[in-house]
């Protein structure tokens, strides 16, 4: 089941106890207040108001969460020292740092190194983790490769292998455009960084929150993996574009694509069952 709510994070989040939602894994990636054009929101807060807002919704979520619950919190790599502080203060217990190295885009520096990845911070309400799936993936073998590799490696903390959604055409068929062919959302998360960061945290039926839903890809890939999804958004364009989304269900969408990709992980059919999958193309159920 997906909720799609409309409105401010902080105050739907409030909401959850009066649904009876606890919440599995909450994936958290907000605007990171570098004066980028939202619509309905401010990006160039002052640094502490900033880190105030993500106090309060690190807060708010860790006190809906199930114990041994997951969050996984995207930001700026210039940010991890603030992130790593926001969470221990709100009562998230660390896990791990994860590197998402981008493949196709780099901020250049001038009088220091270009950058070229982003932070997702990996953290549980207290330790151990309720539930951790240790994916086993098959990349190429990189050249020189002299050791035989029968049955792939398992996902570390720096992930590679996950394009994000470039500008232009690298983006490929799954950037949402309108007819002009102008993105929907410029900062859409790929499917396959959901994917993975569901696989890993949740079980079917579990409760997943997306507080900063965008385009939704929390929810689309929830709903094709059997989880549930509570995902909120404060513009309501977006909501529409949400909801069209998740009725559409484009193949650029299917969580499907590169499964063999992680045709070593063991017990993978529990985690990603795909009749699942399958009935996503029929029904999805949508509450308001
Ligand atoms: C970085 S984008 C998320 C992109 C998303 N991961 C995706 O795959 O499309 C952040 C989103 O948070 C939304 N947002 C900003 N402030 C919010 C708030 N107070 N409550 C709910 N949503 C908010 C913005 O409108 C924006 O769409």
């Amino acid at each position: 089941m997906i909720h799609l709510w409309q409105g401010d994070c902080l105050e739907r989040i409030e909401r959850l106890k009066e649904s009876g939602i606890t919440v599995d894994l909450t994936f958290l990636d907000p605007p990171f207040n570098q004066g980028k054009e939202y619509a309905c929101v401010e990006d160039d807060l002052p640094e502490e108001e900033y880190w105030k807002w993500m106090h309060a919704i690190c807060q708010a979520t860790y006190e809906n969460t199930t114990p041994g619950g997951a969050i996984y919190f995207m930001q700026r790599e210039k940010n991890a020292e603030a992130t790593l502080h926001t969470l221990r203060e709100t009562g998230w217990v660390f896990q791990n740092l994860i590197i998402w190295l981008k493949k196709t885009s780099a901020v250049p520096g001038q009088r220091r190194f270009g950058k070229q990845f982003q932070i997702i911070t990996f953290a549980t309400k207290g330790k151990p983790a309720r539930h951790f799936h240790r994916l086993r993936i098959d990349p190429p073998k990189p050249p020189n490769h002299k050791i035989p590799r029968e049955n792939g490696i398992f996902v570390t903390d720096c992930w590679d292998d996950i394009r994000e959604m470039t500008s232009g055409y690298l983006a490929g068929d799954e950037a949402l455009r309108d007819k002009e062919g102008a993105r929907l959302h410029k900062q859409q998360a790929p499917i396959a960084l959901l994917r993975r960061i569901l696989l890993s945290s949740t079980k079917p039926g579990d409760w997943t929150l997306d507080p900063c839903s965008g385009t939704g890809t929390t929810a689309v890939v929830a709903d094709q993996l059997g989880r549930n999804c509570v995902a909120i958004e404060i513009d309501p364009n977006n909501v529409g574009i949400i909801d069209n989304r998740l009725k559409e269900r484009r193949a650029a969408d299917s969580i499907c694509k590169h499964r063999v990709y992680y045709r070593y992980t063991p017990n993978l059919e529990e985690s990603w069952n795909e009749q699942f999958a399958a009935q996503w193309y029929r029904e999805n159920k949508i509450v308001h």
